[in-house]
């Protein structure tokens, strides 16, 4: 995988988590090259590394495996419900020196603590955090949060823990329960180093980076509002080789902006099916591309993965590039990006699995399911949900009737390399800005500048 070279602060990080055995938390405001640093460490440590992540997409990203596949957990409230564990996932959690975590702010208290237990039953080492095993997660809680819990599992959290969010976890108070469910109060928490990146690369502009700033700490003044919103006020571009992507708060707007670009196209529709082998999960939400996509030529599409085949040149396309097609036809898509066109072919995910390898008692990553499908999704508009990791030049941003979650607009507006590439459907209105108080509670303090 392709990085940049790391920055001094990102080098800094990366001999930290290579020369200690410290759980470390890298975490850093939007564009600070935290998930460059995560591929960085995955290609080039000499530890043996497990990379997880909370959701199937997530976990794709990053070439790993979901922490609730990873540790064999079941689905749901973990609580302090038996952990059943195989041989082999015993020994696999055996193996692992260093457990890596991204998107570390999907992750709840409940699970953190699952994988406390789960690594400590498995290691025989009940009475150390994590069974010895050193965590480095990846992340920034002031985007987008766990998915909050229901009913009771929220009674539940709300008995047991101070907020859902993974550093209320018992693991780093050391009040976590041992797994013979005995609390021994004279045990210390998990000492958690938490590093922040500073220097932003997406963005270059000092103006546009303080106002990014102030909408993710909710210090959003009239002055900064005027000057988004009188940037964001104007109708974008109609020619279709200037391809700018809506970044939408719901799925059903995304789909209706989808469905009426693509119908409003003249020519024929056609369809590809994903081919999918081995166990993916059920349903849209653990694939990592369409399982049925429909196109048309004309349409507005994002790529999903990086350019395989440049060969030592830099890459035609990255995942998150928009293009727009220029012709289907036998097994492969023409896509235009920027006035040059690329033939584009299916593509194949491969979910992983680790496994233990007695004979040189190391982990292998083994290949359990594939996906197979051109890795393209029509993107005239996607979720602001799906947009997090992102980097975008240009976006129209549709608050519609509101940003429901903290840190939705601030990760809506921090996609974007520059503020003359914004387009607002509608102004910002002070209901948009949403911080989650724990998130202030937890920062403050543990990293500068908050
Ligand atoms: N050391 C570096 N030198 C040059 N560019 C870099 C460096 N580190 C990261 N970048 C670039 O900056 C952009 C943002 O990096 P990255 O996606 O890793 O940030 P992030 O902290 O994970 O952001 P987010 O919180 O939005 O997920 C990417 O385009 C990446 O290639
Ligand atoms: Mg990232």
């Amino acid at each position: 995988m392709n990085t940049p070279p790391l920055s001094a602060e990102q080098e800094a990080l990366f001999r930290l988590i290579e020369d200690t055995r410290e759980h470390v938390f890298v975490t850093g405001r939007a564009g600070t090259g935290k998930s460059t640093l995560l591929q960085y460490l995955a290609w080039h440590t000499s530890k043996q590394i497990a990379v997880c992540a909370p959701t199937g997409v997530a976990a794709l990203n990053v070439e790993g495996q979901t922490i609730h596949s990873l540790f064999r957990l079941p689905i749901g409230l973990i609580a302090d419900g038996q952990i059943d564990q195989s041989d082999a996932t015993r020994k696999i959690l055996n193996a692992i020196d260093t457990l890596v975590i991204d998107e570390i702010s999907m992750v709840n208290a409940d699970l953190m603590d699952g994988i406390d237990r789960s690594l400590r039953q498995a290691r025989g080492r009940r009475g150390e955090p994590f069974g010895g095993v050193q965590v480095v997660m990846f992340g920034d809680p002031y985007q987008l949060a766990p998915v909050p819990p229901r009913g009771d599992e929220m009674r539940y959290v709300n008995d047991h823990y101070r907020s859902f969010w993974f550093f209320d976890a018992h693991v780093w108070a050391g009040d976590a329960p041992g797994s013979d469910g005995v609390l021994d109060l004279g045990r210390h928490g998990a000492d958690l180093h938490i590093r922040e990146l500073v220097n932003i690369h997406r963005q270059a502009d000092d103006g546009f980076k303080a106002m990014l700033n102030a909408v993710r700490y909710g210090r959003v003044t009239a002055e900064i509002a005027g000057v988004l919103n009188g940037a964001g006020a104007r109708t974008p571009p109609e020619d279709a080789d200037e391809p700018i992507i809506t970044l939408a708060t719901r799925n059903d707007i995304v789909n209706r902006i989808n469905a009426r670009h693509l119908a409003a196209l003249k020519g024929k529709e056609q369809k590809a099916v994903a081919e999918i082998n081995g166990d993916f999960g059920r349903g849209d939400a653990n694939y990592p591309a369409e399982a049925e996509l429909k196109l048309k030529v004309g349409a507005q599409v994002m790529f999903l993965r990086n350019d395989q085949q440049s060969y030592g040149e830099p890459p035609r396309y990255v995942n998150g590039t928009i293009g727009t097609v220029t012709r289907i036809s036998g097994g492969t898509v023409r896509v235009d990006v920027d006035g040059e066109e690329f033939e584009v072919e299916p593509a194949v995910w491969e979910r992983y699995r680790y496994a233990y390898d007695p004979g040189s008692k190391s982990l292998s990553r083994d290949i359990v399911a594939e996906f197979t499908q051109f890795p393209l999704r029509l993107a005239w508009a996607v979720t602001i949900h799906k947009s997090q990791g992102k980097t975008y030049e240009r976006a129209i941003i549709d608050l519609g009737s509101g940003a429901f979650a903290p840190g939705q607009t601030y990760v809506a507006l921090s996609r974007l390399t520059a503020l003359e590439g914004l387009y607002l459907t509608r102004p910002l209105r002070p209901s948009d800005i949403r911080v989650d108080p724990d998130v202030q509670r937890f920062m403050k303090g543990a990293v500068r500048g908050n």
